[in-house]
């Protein structure tokens, strides 16, 4: 295998159009900021929302000048394309990465990949199908403290985790915003969006990314309860999803028989995409952001401050497949560090002609226990059984 690494690159010995990836931008919300033009091997070469004041944020950030007034459009118009980094809501992220799959384009998504088992099957099977590459932008994979509890796990230093805690806490409940729609649950037009009653279990992924971003364990049973707050529910009748739950709390059961208690709560005094794993020789306990620092606490010693590094500013990556961050990505990002990573992670890929770290098989573990959650907790919290989307299952 060919690979190629950009770290010491100058952007002088890249230049060759040929050797990069063209990349499209769908959605200029979220999907601002991820820094691809900063890669050396990647050109953004087209960008596209179905809203103007978004289409203009995307050709700023980008400098990109190709704009298109939908995926569709640029689909149909444009047939130079590598790849496709979809940031369009939730909903519709299978729908456009199969439809970009079929056309030959390799895909990111951004979380959650899918919100139905049915897709996630369909997801699977376009992806082998087709042959073409699938990432999942999932940002709790390359936060610097759970990028430390990966190292430190596959050296050997928690000896089994048999407990983990993991959790994502996004208050919606401001009441103001909510009233002059200006919150998450209204888009950009004023009408409702997509996150209006959202089951919680639906956006799993930044809460189990800690998990199958530092065992890869896969979850096999679920049982999980919700919790619903009367006061949202009546300011959101239109309810697409028939969701009584604004906070899922769940217990589920890994394939080797360790548990992880997992929570996606949108109404608490709390916020941001936390973990403590519990292991054999020691806990790590990951800092909220902003408050006390990650600690680690040996089995048989004193807990202790552990300095988490920034990887971000070395570049450095502890798993070698990876590479180096490219000189100009050497910069905070987004939740915690992760999205100069991510960005880079998906180019590298493409261009090493490798799967990337979070491909079909792990994106779809960190989202299907979370379908299956949901419905545990509309039966009231049975246990359930998790199907596998692995390879060759
Ligand atoms: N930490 C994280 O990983 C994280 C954080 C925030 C958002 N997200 C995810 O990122 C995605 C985008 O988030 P957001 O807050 O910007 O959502 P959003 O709903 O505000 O924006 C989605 C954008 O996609 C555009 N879009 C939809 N269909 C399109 C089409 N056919 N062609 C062109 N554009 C189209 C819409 O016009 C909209 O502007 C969501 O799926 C969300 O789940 C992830």
């Amino acid at each position: 295998m060919t690979r190629r690494n950009f770290a010491g690159a100058t952007a002088g010995a890249l230049m060759a159009a040929d050797g990069k990836i063209r990349l499209a931008v769908v959605g200029g919300g979220f999907g601002t900021q991820f820094y691809w033009h900063e890669h050396p091997g990647c050109q953004v070469a087209a960008v596209t929302d179905l809203h103007s004041d978004r289409r203009r944020a995307l050709r700023d950030t980008y400098q990109c000048d190709s704009v298109y007034e939908s995926m569709e459009d640029m689909l149909a118009k444009r047939k130079d394309l590598d790849a496709v980094a979809i940031f369009s809501g939730a909903p519709d992220h299978v729908r456009h990465a199969v439809e970009c799959m079929r056309r030959g384009l390799h895909v990111i998504s951004a979380v959650p990949a899918c919100m139905t088992l049915e897709d996630a099957a369909l997801l699977k099977e376009t992806k082998e199908k087709t042959g073409m590459r699938y990432m999942m932008a999932e940002t709790s994979y390359y936060r610097q403290a759970a990028i430390y509890a990966r190292e430190l796990f596959e050296k050997g230093g928690f000896g089994q985790i048999h407990y983990s805690e993991v959790e994502y806490y996004h208050d919606g409940n401001r009441e103001q915003m909510i009233a002059d729609r200006k919150s998450l649950y209204y888009n950009p037009d004023g009408t409702n969006s997509w996150r209006q009653m959202l089951p919680p279990m639906l956006y799993p992924t930044h809460s189990l990314g800690f998990v199958m971003g530092v065992t890869r364990e896969r979850i096999q049973e679920v049982a999980c309860l919700g919790w619903g707050d009367q006061r949202m529910i009546a300011q959101f009748p239109a309810n697409r999803y028939k969701n009584p739950f604004v906070n899922e709390f769940a217990l589920m059961k890994t394939d080797k028989g360790h548990m992880v208690r997992c929570n996606v709560f949108w109404q608490i005094a709390a916020d941001g995409e936390r973990a403590q794993w519990f292991g054999e020789k020691g806990s790590l306990y990951m800092a909220k952001s902003g408050f006390h620092g990650d600690m680690w606490h040996p089995r048989y010693g004193k807990p202790a401050a552990v300095s988490v590094p920034n990887y971000w500013a070395t570049g450095r990556l502890p798993d070698p497949a990876i590479g180096r961050l490219p000189e100009k990505m050497r910069h905070d990002s987004g939740h915690g560090g992760s999205h100069t990573f991510l960005a880079a992670e998906f180019i590298q890929a493409l261009l090493e002609k490798r799967e990337p770290t979070v491909d079909v098989y792990e994106a779809l573990a960190m989202t299907t226990p979370g379908i299956v959650a949901h419905q545990s907790a509309l039966r009231g919290g049975e246990q359930m059984k998790v199907p596998r989307f692995d390879r060759g299952v």
